[in-house]
């Protein structure tokens, strides 16, 4: 059986419906996702940007000469590409993703807008913890760079788990990770139900997968996005509510939905500086400097 039929399986069989947010980012999710990012009311990466472009001298010389950088669940090339221009001399760049695919067109992207760099793409699961396969783990200066908020969509110790992992995976000695920070309720849903339903149609694009991948057969008119704040966990939770009682045929499997259940799509945790530092303590690694925007909505940290 396939990893994913084995995981959509047990998510919709328990009591609380739920995926695994992996399965979001197919080739369509990945570009909804790129959609998503250029939109006016998602705060975060426009201002991960500006704090990025305005501190990248001194973050270029704390990670110094000859960098191999690696960035897990590589997307969109803007800010990788101020990243690595910002660099002494780096030696090769490693994007990842599950997507071969959409690695593939990054990978190319890249090249071109720094034809002198070495680009080595591979293709990985960055949540397992298996060592990728690739001869750049011998390089020295080894550089995780994990920017957006990707962090917040595991769950705290999952989290934790993946900044351990990142070691026998990488063999990195840094990294550069974007935190999203907890800011005012009504921001934050305004940015996660976007007024052009783009959000929607991200959470959506997981049930046209399941139905083409899995020969499904969910009823795409009879489900619905929400996206909610959960006070007590500091975090956006994304749902696909049914909009009736209704059963959902995955191959040969019966799934029962009541009108109003939810699966649990992702979670978008936000963190203070002390929260996530607390955490990062957890997994083995050190918060060593946080650069911020004037208004605290978003932090970019460096981790030794
Ligand atoms: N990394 C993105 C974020 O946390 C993923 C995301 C986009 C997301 N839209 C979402 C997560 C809606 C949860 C709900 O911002």
């Amino acid at each position: 059986m396939s990893k994913f039929l084995d995981e959509v399986n047990r998510g919709l069989s328990g009591k609380v419906k739920k995926l695994n947010p992996k399965w979001l980012y197919d080739f369509s999710g990945s570009k909804l996702f790129e959609e998503i990012t250029k939109l006016q009311e998602y705060y975060v990466t426009r201002t991960e940007i500006r704090i990025l472009k305005q501190n990248k001298s001194e973050i270029a010389n704390l990670i110094g000469k000859k960098a191999t950088v690696i960035e897990p669940g590589a997307g969109e090339s803007i800010k990788i590409s101020i990243f690595l221009k910002s660099l002494k001399d780096p030696k090769c760049y490693v994007p990842s993703d599950i997507s071969k695919k959409y690695i593939k067109k990054i990978g190319k992207k890249l090249k071109k807008k720094l034809p002198n760099l070495s680009v080595h793409p591979v293709v990985d699961d960055f949540t397992s913890p298996k060592k990728i396969n690739s001869k750049i783990l011998k390089n020295k200066n080894i550089v995780i760079f994990f920017p957006g908020s990707t962090i917040g969509n595991f769950e705290k110790k999952d989290a934790i788990q993946f900044l351990r992992n990142l070691k026998l995976k990488y063999n990195p000695k840094k990294i550069i990770i974007g935190v999203d920070l907890i800011k005012k309720k009504s921001v934050l849903l305004k940015a996660y139900n976007d007024k052009k339903g783009i959000t929607a149609k991200f959470n959506i694009n997981l049930l046209n997968r399941i139905n083409k991948e899995l020969n499904a057969n969910f009823d795409i008119k009879l489900f619905k996005h929400s996206a909610i704040y959960n006070k007590s966990k500091n975090r956006i939770e994304m749902h696909l509510i049914s909009l009736k009682n209704q059963k959902v045929k995955v191959q040969n499997k019966t799934f029962n939905f009541k009108k109003g259940e939810t699966i649990h799509t992702e979670s978008s945790h936000k963190y203070s500086p002390k929260s996530f530092s607390q955490l990062v303590n957890k997994s083995g690694w050190k918060v060593k400097k946080i650069w911020t925007d004037l208004n605290r909505q978003f932090s970019i940290q460096y981790l030794i």
